[in-house]
């Protein structure tokens, strides 16, 4: 494998600046985009089109007819979260560098990384062995709104043998996964008003209401120190993983005294405590707390008692949990904690529905084969605690989705310092490489529905 070139081409692919979420940097999504059009082209797809190019183009690819030989589909992002803290990153986020057998960037592990390592899968052969179908997205880190339309609009897009998404990470170093499911999430702010203006707070303060005094209980009321949230209904659809699964997560190479002291380095780990760590972070919803806003924050002092405090907030989701229920439970339960005299309202940003994937289809064991021959393990079954809003579309066309990935749980995801280590990428090549040929040599009973 000619890793030189390799580094060379991912690291163009990263000095590409696709933050989706702010409007400045519409052109370098679209830049990405183009990215990875070429390299698709480069692949000998038939068809290579930007679709629903209204806003950040999702990349639509075709590749080389092999007649007889299965069809997969591989959906990736191409966007990235934006790179602040910019002070606590040790060389720049989109000036890639290794260090260490690491490379450093952002989008390094989510998603860049690893939607170049399946389409370098597929050129490590020559040509592709089996069918090829690309939906590679640039709005997945903001809730793929505009890939999930035209997904209602086009589902055909979605038809093939197999869905593989590589957009998550190992459970452990050599440990291998496949994600059962992904958490939902439901990202919303909430505002409280308590005056038509701000007020002086020696004039007023002892006998004025206070927007973020008020807030901070709203929110402090929502989730209590237990751990618990108190949104009447929230939980009811909740139910408990079997005690074999369970006992499935206590085999695995995990430590809640490791995560604490390597991984959060806190002091603490919070939540509810009846329940394991593992389980708290695959199958319990949350409430997150991302920001407070309003108020005086400059610098030096001023004494004000603000009118106006804005939360932004998400919530995560667990199968079984419906984000449209959720909205509204979550804006009831606003309104009836808040006092009369407080205007309290709130706005939904974006959300997902959360995903669960069956991981019984037999291109579950050729993975597993392909892990197995180039990394010494198979792959073991696991739930995610992150989300990926458009796999329950993905999945609706009947075929199989697998979730897996080459990261390592200490990749930094959306942090300073995210990386990819270099070691992952080059085996996770050879992995789906030999994946695509077990495709091949295989095939899959894949479900054809739809098609004429
Ligand atoms: N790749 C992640 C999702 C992920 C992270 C899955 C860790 C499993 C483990 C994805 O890019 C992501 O960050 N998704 C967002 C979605 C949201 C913005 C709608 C997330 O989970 O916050
Ligand atoms: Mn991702
Ligand atoms: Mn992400």
């Amino acid at each position: 494998m000619d890793t030189e070139r390799l580094l060379h081409e991912l690291s163009d692919f990263l000095r590409i600046p696709s933050v989706s979420t702010s409007t400045s940097h519409n052109a370098d999504c679209r830049a990405a985009a183009e990215w990875v059009a070429s390299e698709l082209r480069r692949l000998g797809c038939r068809e290579v089109q930007f679709l629903a190019s209204g806003t950040h183009p999702v990349v639509w690819g075709v590749g080389p007819d092999v007649p007889g030989a299965p069809t997969l589909l591989i959906y990736g992002h191409y966007d990235v979260q934006p790179p602040e803290p910019l002070d606590q990153w040790t060389t720049p986020p989109f000036d890639p560098a290794v260090r260490d057998g690491q490379l450093f960037a952002r989008g390094a592990a989510d998603d860049k990384g690893q939607v170049f390592c399946l389409l370098k899968a597929i050129e490590a052969g020559g040509r592709p062995p089996i069918n090829f179908r690309f939906l590679i997205e640039g709005e997945e880190e903001y809730g793929s709104r505009v890939l999930f339309e035209l997904l209602r609009r086009e589902p055909e897009r979605t038809r093939a043998d197999v869905v593989l998404i590589a957009d998550m990470a190992y459970v452990a170093p050599r440990w291998p996964a496949v994600y059962t499911t992904l958490r939902g999430l439901c990202y919303a702010e909430i505002a409280v008003r308590t005056a038509r203006t701000d007020l002086h707070s020696g004039e007023f303060g002892g006998a004025a209401p206070n927007a973020h005094e008020e807030l901070a209980r709203l929110l402090g009321r929502l989730k209590t120190s237990d751990g618990k949230i108190h949104i009447p209904g929230f939980y009811a659809p909740v139910k408990r993983p079997s005690k074999r699964e369970l006992a499935t997560w206590k085999r695995l190479p995990f430590k809640e005294s490791d995560f604490l002291k390597h991984r959060v380095q806190a002091k603490a780990l919070t939540g509810l405590k009846d329940h394991s760590v593992l389980e708290r972070l695959w199958a319990l919803p949350t409430f997150e707390i991302h920001g407070i806003m309003g108020g005086f924050t400059g610098d030096g002092a001023k004494t004000v008692i603000p009118a106006e405090a804005t939360a932004k907030v998400s919530l995560r989701l667990v199968p079984d949990q419906k984000l449209k229920t959720v909205e509204r439970q979550l804006t009831a339960a606003v309104k009836r904690l808040a006092p009369k005299y407080v205007q309290a309202s709130v706005k939904f940003l974006h959300g997902a529905d959360p995903a669960t994937v069956e991981v019984t289809h037999p291109a579950f064991g050729l993975l597993d084969q392909a892990f197995r021959e180039v990394v010494g393990r198979g792959t073991v079954p696991a739930r995610a605690g992150g989300s990926i809003p458009v796999v329950p579309a993905l999945g609706k066309g009947g075929a199989p989705v697998i979730l897996t990935g080459i990261g390592l749980p200490d990749d930094r995801l959306h942090a300073p310092n995210e990386k990819l280590d270099l070691k992952q990428l080059w085996d996770g090549i050879k992995v789906f490489r030999r994946f695509y040929e077990l495709l091949r040599e295989k095939g899959v009973e894949g479900n054809r529905r739809g098609e004429s």
